[in-house]
């Protein structure tokens, strides 16, 4: 179902990368560009949630002038995870082969994608990962390394998920992947829709596979973090991991 024209990136065929974006104008131009030189022969979709500042139409412009760039526009703020289930639908309906996740802030370096999509032969599922080795954070408050170090080990020892970086939003995944982890039973709306994935991911025994990158925090506009998107979070993995714990000690009666 790939459409005539489109060049095709070898054994993993064609990438779509997907862009959520909820008043971006600042970051929108830079970070599209950045991705059309890094991986040239790659796709992108901006998933904008109706941003009032304007990010949508700037984004519209960018894909008037370049048949790679194309915009999904939603009608409100949903959360990132809403967002990231569209721009999925989107490329799974038109055939693309690999879909990635990448802020469109730059915290996540598009000149890193290649070493992404190098390790993808090897799994189903890769993770641009801050907390193995190799990895760092730039420019990031203690506060922010804090909540997102805890975050990923409390989601580790509640959910027993063998990543080190699992609230990371960087990630490449196989389509097949997508096809294969319950897409559709997702309700997960903020930063813990990656948690969820992730975990989802394990569980249909995908391969998942982290490799180092630097984060570097963003320069120009503001952070989505709030207080409802870490309350979500931790609510959710904590239901997840005692409903996974009861229904392990039933199953052994
Ligand atoms: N469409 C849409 N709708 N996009 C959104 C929404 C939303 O409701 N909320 C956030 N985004 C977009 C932002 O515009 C940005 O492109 C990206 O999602 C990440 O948002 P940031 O606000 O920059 O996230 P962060 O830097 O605080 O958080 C980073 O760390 C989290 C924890 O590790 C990101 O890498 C997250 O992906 C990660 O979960
Ligand atoms: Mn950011």
């Amino acid at each position: 179902m790939v459409e005539a024209g489109r060049r095709d990136t070898g054994p993993l065929g064609t990438v779509l990368v997907i862009i959520p974006t909820y008043n971006e104008a600042e970051n929108i131009e830079s970070i599209i560009s950045r991705v059309r030189a890094s991986v040239p022969e790659a796709h992108v979709l901006v998933a904008d949630d109706n941003s009032p500042d304007g990010t949508g139409k700037i984004a519209d412009e960018l894909a008037g002038a370049d048949d790679h760039v194309h915009v999904l526009h939603r009608k409100g703020k949903e959360g990132l995870g809403a967002a990231y289930l569209a721009g999925f639908r989107w490329g799974i309906d038109r055939g693309y082969a690999v879909l990635v996740e990448m802020d469109a802030d730059g915290s996540h370096r598009p000149e890193e994608l290649p070493r992404l999509l190098d390790a993808l032969p090897g799994a189903d599922l890769v993770l641009g990962s801050r907390w193995v080795p190799g990895g760092s954070v730039v420019n990031w408050p203690k506060s922010r390394e804090f909540l997102s170090r805890g975050g990923s080990l409390y989601s580790r020892l509640m959910l027993g998920v063998p990543i080190r970086d699992v609230t990371g939003g960087f990630r490449a995944f196989r389509r097949e992947t997508l096809e294969g982890l319950g897409m559709d039973e997702v309700a997960s709306q903020g930063y813990c829709f990656q948690v969820d994935l992730a975990w989802r991911t394990v569980k249909a025994g995908f391969r998942v596979v982290e490799v180092p990158i630097t984060f570097v925090e963003r320069e120009r506009g503001d952070s989505k973090m709030s207080r409802a998107i870490v309350a979500e979070a931790l609510w959710r993995v904590t239901a997840w991991g005692v409903g996974s714990r009861v229904k392990a000690l039933a199953g052994r009666r």
